[in-house]
């Protein structure tokens, strides 16, 4: 198994991103830690179900640390991804299961 990304690279203040095969398919993930503990969600809007980032791997932050789509401006909350504000508001980006061990982040078993 290949890991995600290095555990180091998944900071508290600035989101990462990763690619990997998710149930066979591929896909782009959004990474952050909060309160020590590493989140990661598909990179796919609920809205319009387009990448959040606006070039690979880049993602807006609002002032509240809210990652911000980068095509219509939905706001997801860092805890658990829900989205607070735009166009989605109710709905949750889509959780991936990772785990953190020998310096690195894996998907989850
Ligand atoms: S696709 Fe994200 S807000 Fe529209």
């Amino acid at each position: 198994m290949t890991p995600l990304i290095e555990a180091a690279a998944v900071g508290e203040d600035a989101y990462s991103h990763a690619e990997a095969t998710v149930a066979g398919e591929p896909a782009s993930l959004v990474l952050i830690r909060v309160e020590g503990q590493v989140r990661a969600w598909h990179n796919v809007c609920p809205h319009a179900g387009r990448r959040l980032d606006w070039a690979p791997g880049r993602f807006l932050v609002d002032k509240a640390g809210h990652l911000v789509c980068a095509a219509h401006g939905a706001s997801f909350r860092r805890a658990d991804g829900l989205c607070v504000a735009g166009p989605c508001k109710g709905q949750s980006l889509v959780a991936v299961a990772v785990e953190e061990r020998d310096g690195q982040v894996w998907l989850a078993d």
